[in-house]
């Protein structure tokens, strides 16, 4: 039993929220980790260590808790706009990001993701994956001082700032590893350590691997361990051990300083990897939907301003798991990576089957929680998700090579990870690319890219724009030009200054695809019906290159994946009149009393 003296101790405001959360919080914990000897001193000074993280927490991010404990959905409106940046690239460093935030403003965004910033490990780092210090910000880009000043910035420009959470794994120059390494025992149990491979092939005999080119195998051999270290991703980013309750209150203690630098929603990277399962292929085990519940009572009682958002890119009838239900919350955002792909594979068929099926199949969503809905991020689309849908894998290759081998296709997508072990290669490369935007000739190509950012922003969810795309920036030439098998680097060039100063002129590519974007955003910002959590109904008439889309009452989304224009019949769309939408439009109407559709953007 927990001493009550530790409870008695918060303040009041603290001491109302655990009681109101205490329940999830102790269930979710004692069935991880009740069976661990010195379960009830770790208990405390968990417990404890919520108290502190409390009693840091700046006056003015308390105040902000108090608002949105008050009004919890206040992420689903329509005004709720996302994109997601690597400092470097956009700004430069963080103060950089600063001077960008009229921009963002300009553009609609009221949630800036910036990818990892924190100081990541010597050499090569995954992008910043490999996290060396939960503590500090990367030199290159600033200090903590300088996040603190930005989250304060944006918060006054109505901007949450959003971070990553690297919690499946550190950097092997972090403090936990070099500890391991120096032959602490207690840190040597913060990793997966095995003496020789007997367990790893016993595993390794169900795993998948997420980079078979640059990074083969789930292990890695560390001579100064003399042992083998479980390694998702690259053999330098060191999987942790959650069944170790240290590894979990170690987190949180990360997570709570970022909080209370002004962070107010925390993108946990990879958590499906979280638990490992002999037997399996160590994802999305039940112990995961544990430790988001456990997480997620945390951040209720000590900072409930906090949002939590699941990168899982998995399966749509995985998901659910990720949110938790109405009793027993998780995280308040997930990706719809599914309705993302099922997007892209829409363009490449020219038919919607997919995307309705994905569409029929999304589950619905307790209440305060949020679909994260978008085209293109940092990584690339791992078309397998779609598997459930598609039916068969044949299908998804020829979505896949669309994209990539060029032949009578517009796009100009990158493969990621061609092997053997993978049935579909994945595929890179910016939104622009993808959909065909040619300098030369950009119409048709932003009518796609229009398509697409149209159905993440209709669909129902918090739509996240990934830099670049709201220009239809090409790809990074130079990255493409490289060797690197990680070919995730054509999407993550530098924001190209020039195609920035050309967004308002209607004469450029950069200023087509940004004005079209805008009018749909716009629209939006208006629209109480496009809300994450308005109702949403697919008609009937959906099927072939068309998709029909109603959100509340009066709200018709129509859309044509095809390079063909089709004709409407008025009872398909429940409609007083026809409707022809050209070649690769999207429509946005408004239904009035008397039947008739009037055209919104
Ligand atoms: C997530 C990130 C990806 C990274 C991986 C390992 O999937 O989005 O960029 O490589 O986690 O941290």
């Amino acid at each position: 039993m927990i001493q009550p003296a530790v409870i008695d101790q918060l303040p009041p405001e603290l001491r109302r929220r655990y009681r109101k959360h205490a329940a999830q919080l102790h269930g979710a914990l004692e069935r991880l980790y009740r069976a661990h000897p010195g379960y009830d001193g770790w208990l405390e000074r968990l417990l404890t260590q919520l108290g502190r993280a409390h009693a840091q927490r700046p006056a003015e991010l308390r105040a902000l808790d108090a608002v949105r404990e008050a009004d919890p959905h206040w992420f689903c409106s329509s005004r709720m706009l996302g994109y997601s940046c690597y400092v470097d690239r956009f700004g430069g460093t963080l103060s950089g990001v600063e001077k960008r935030i009229g921009y963002l403003s300009e553009l609609g965004v009221s949630y800036l993701h910036l990818l990892p910033f924190l100081r990541p490990r010597a050499g090569a780092s995954d992008g910043g994956f490999a996290v060396a210090s939960f503590a500090e910000v990367d030199p290159a880009l600033g200090t903590m001082d300088d996040l603190e000043r930005l989250a304060a910035r944006l918060r006054a420009a109505g901007i949450s700032l959003c971070s990553d959470l690297v919690l499946n794994h550190v950097a092997d120059d972090h403090p936990w590893a070099r500890g391991a390494v120096a032959g602490d025992p207690a840190l040597r149990e913060f990793f997966l350590t095995f003496p020789d491979r007997r367990l790893p092939d016993q595993y390794e005999a169900h795993l998948a691997q997420v980079f078979p080119l640059s990074a083969p195998g789930n292990f890695t051999y560390v001579a100064a361990l003399d042992a083998w270290v479980w390694t998702t991703f690259y053999p330098y980013q060191w999987d942790l051990n959650y069944r170790n309750p240290a590894v979990f209150a170690a987190m949180m203690e990360a997570l709570f300083g970022l909080a209370n630098r002004g962070v107010e929603v925390f993108r946990l990277d990879s958590i499906a990897y979280l638990w490992k399962r002999m037997g399996t292929p160590c994802t999305n085990q039940p112990e995961v939907g544990d430790l988001l519940g456990a997480m997620r009572a945390l951040v209720d009682i000590v900072a409930p301003a906090v949002l939590l958002k699941a990168e899982a890119i998995m399966p749509t009838r995985e998901l659910p798991a990720y949110f938790g239900s109405a009793h027993a919350p998780a995280c308040h955002l997930a990706y719809h990576s599914t309705l993302m792909a099922a997007g892209w594979a829409a363009l490449a068929e020219q038919d919607v089957d997919l995307l309705c099926r994905v569409i029929e199949s999304t589950p619905g969503l307790p209440p305060g929680a949020s679909w994260l809905t978008y085209v293109r991020c940092h990584d690339d689309i791992g078309w397998g998700i779609l598997l459930d849908e598609a039916g068969d894998i044949a299908r998804l290759q020829a979505v896949a090579s669309f994209f990539h081998d060029g032949r009578g296709s517009y796009a100009q997508g990158v493969p990621f990870q061609a092997a053997a072990s993978r049935p579909v290669t994945g595929t890179n490369g910016t939104a622009a690319a993808l959909a065909g935007v040619r300098e030369a000739d950009p119409q048709a190509g932003i009518e796609r890219l229009a398509l697409v950012h149209g159905l993440a922003l209709v669909f129902g969810g918090l739509p996240v724009f990934y830099m670049g795309d709201e220009l239809a920036q090409p790809n990074d030439a130079a990255a493409c030009a490289g060797a690197d098998t990680d070919t995730r680097w054509a999407q993550r060039g530098v924001l190209d200054p020039e195609r920035l100063a050309q967004r308002s002129e209607a004469a450029t590519t950069a200023g087509r695809a940004f004005q079209a974007l805008r009018r749909f955003i716009e629209v939006r910002r208006a629209l109480p019906a496009l809300a994450a959590d308005a109702p949403r109904r697919l008609l009937a008439c959906s099927r072939g290159s068309v998709l029909a889309l109603e959100r509340g009452a009066e709200f018709l989304c129509l859309a044509n994946f095809s390079d063909e224009p089709v004709h409407l019949d008025a009872r398909a769309i429940e409609a007083a009149h026809d409707y022809v939408l050209p070649p690769r439009a999207m429509a946005w109407l408004e239904r009035r009393a008397d039947g008739s559709l009037e055209r919104l953007a």
